[in-house]
């Protein structure tokens, strides 16, 4: 088995600009546990557990997804919250197109047999997770103002997630595959 997801990488640029953006939060609130910029993505799809025999159809059919999806415009803004659980940045532009691309890879997934939530898609990044008795409401308005530059997003990835494998017991992501967006 192994654990999965399906996303879009912003650029190192884009990454910078939100990493800059953080940091003096980042520092001001050390008890929040911060998401590393290294491992920034937007996720389409939480594929949960998949069977290694699943791989293989599930690949092909993700490809067959990205092949119907141009590359998008996007651009990641501002800041938002899951109640007091989840900090994370807003994402703008072409959100019509990333949301049909996300309903894409859900249908594949399920076409692959894989299990995919219907919870509505809610574009994000994580930044931070509070723990008990966290208010995120300052945090999130200290980086309202926030505003990057826009960029494409011309790739879609199957990643691997290995709980606790990385740095400070951090989940490690690995790249599986990246499928390109076909100009049109
Ligand atoms: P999150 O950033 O909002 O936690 C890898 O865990 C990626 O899959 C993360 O981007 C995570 O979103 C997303 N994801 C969506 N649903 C998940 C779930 N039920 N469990 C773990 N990760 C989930």
């Amino acid at each position: 088995m192994m654990r999965l997801f399906v996303a879009v990488t912003p650029p190192p640029e884009a990454l910078d600009e939100l990493s800059s953006a953080t940091a003096a939060m980042r520092s001001a609130r050390p008890e929040l546990r911060w998401t590393r910029p290294d491992q920034w993505h937007l996720t389409l799809a939480f594929l949960g557990e998949v069977d290694d025999q699943a791989l293989a159809d599930l690949s092909v059919r993700l490809g067959r997804a990205a092949a119907g999806h141009p590359p998008m415009r996007l651009a990641l803004h501002g800041a938002g919250r899951f109640g007091n659980r989840v900090l994370w940045t807003r994402v703008s532009g072409d959100v019509v197109a990333l949301r049909g691309l996300a309903a894409s890879v859900r249908a594949a997934a399920r076409r692959a047999r894989v299990a995919v939530e219907d919870r509505p898609y809610r574009p994000h990044i994580t930044l931070a997770r509070g723990r008990e008795g966290t208010d995120l409401r300052p945090v999130v308005d200290a980086l309202a103002g926030f505003a990057g530059h826009t960029w494409t997003a011309g790739e879609l990835h199957l990643v691997r997630s290995r709980l606790g494998a990385g740095p400070e017991r951090t989940s490690r992501y690995e790249l599986l595959t990246s499928w390109m967006l076909p100009e049109s």
